[in-house]
């Protein structure tokens, strides 16, 4: 399928690995010029054909520095908002700052990216504004209180947004992964065997288990829906989330 959007020109944050590292190959394969963000994007090889940019978006200094590098380039068509996610842990016993952090890392970091690229859009009369959630936004899920609770904000800023910028041709929308096989899930995956003391295996079965699909779903097919919320084709699909989950999420 071309998605009629050869040329145009994305930014992928947190597109080392895992969903954003989909994204941006998706991307790239419908002609797009992709800049992959991430920490360690200088050690992206150069057979991945993106632009690499050195961010961290835990590091104000760093965005600042991400978002003046966009103002020369003239911004970007496409923007992939993708993060680390938190540390697991449960609601009680968190601090202020635990919290403050992961807000910087994962809300304020691509708010701030994201108004710096809105203005070209909004001359170009074109845009897309995709960004990466969790199934936790609908269905809270267990001992990830941090991830639960800033995503729920991301949502809501991601939804007033929609309706402001609709008019000019710009959508904005969220993909929500249920259990997508990355590196992130294989070390929750890790953390709760240990945590339990059960087997690796077992609880990779178990988790498994609750997915109607009867099995994790694979990076490219997340990243194919992103590259799909990018295409032309998806001009009237705004506000929206998108589950990627197989199943998983059990409300309607
Ligand atoms: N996989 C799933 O099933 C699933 C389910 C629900 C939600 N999610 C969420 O979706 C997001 C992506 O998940 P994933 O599975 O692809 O995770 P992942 O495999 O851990 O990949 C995370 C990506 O973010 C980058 N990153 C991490 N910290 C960063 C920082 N401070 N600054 C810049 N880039 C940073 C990493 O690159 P560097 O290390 O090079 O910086 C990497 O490219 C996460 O927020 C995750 O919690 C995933």
């Amino acid at each position: 399928m071309d998605l009629a959007i050869a040329g145009k020109r994305a930014l992928v944050l947190g597109a080392s690995r895992g969903l954003g590292g989909a994204s941006a190959r998706l991307l790239h394969a419908e002609g797009v010029d992709v800049i992959a963000a991430a920490r360690s994007a200088g050690e992206m090889t150069a057979a991945e054909r993106f632009t690499p940019h050195v961010v961290d978006l835990s590091d104000r200094g760093s965005v600042e520095a991400l978002i003046a590098h966009l103002g020369k380039i003239g911004g970007v068509d496409i923007l992939v908002n993708n993060t680390g996610g938190p540390k697991a842990g449960p609601a009680m016993g968190q601090t202020r700052e635990t919290w403050l952090a992961a807000f910087e890392t994962m809300a304020t970091s691509i708010f701030s990216i994201t108004e710096a690229v809105l203005p070209g859009m909004i001359e170009r009369k074109w845009g897309r504004i995709i960004t990466i959630g969790s199934s936790g936004i609908e269905q809270p899920i267990g001992n990830l209180a941090l991830s639960n609770g800033v995503r729920a904000a991301i949502a809501g800023w991601s939804k007033t947004l929609a309706s402001e910028v609709a008019r000019h041709g710009i959508t904005v929308n969220m993909v929500l992964p249920g259990r997508i096989d990355t590196d992130r899930l294989r070390s929750i995956d890790k953390a709760n065997a240990e945590n339990s003391g059960k087997d690796l295996a077992r609880v990779q079965e178990a988790s498994i288990a609750e997915i109607p699909a009867g099995r994790y779903g694979d990076a490219d097919e997340f990243g194919a829906v992103v590259a799909f919320l990018a295409g032309a084709g998806a001009s009237y699909v705004t506000g929206s989330m998108i589950r990627v989950d197989g199943g998983l999420t059990r409300s309607v």
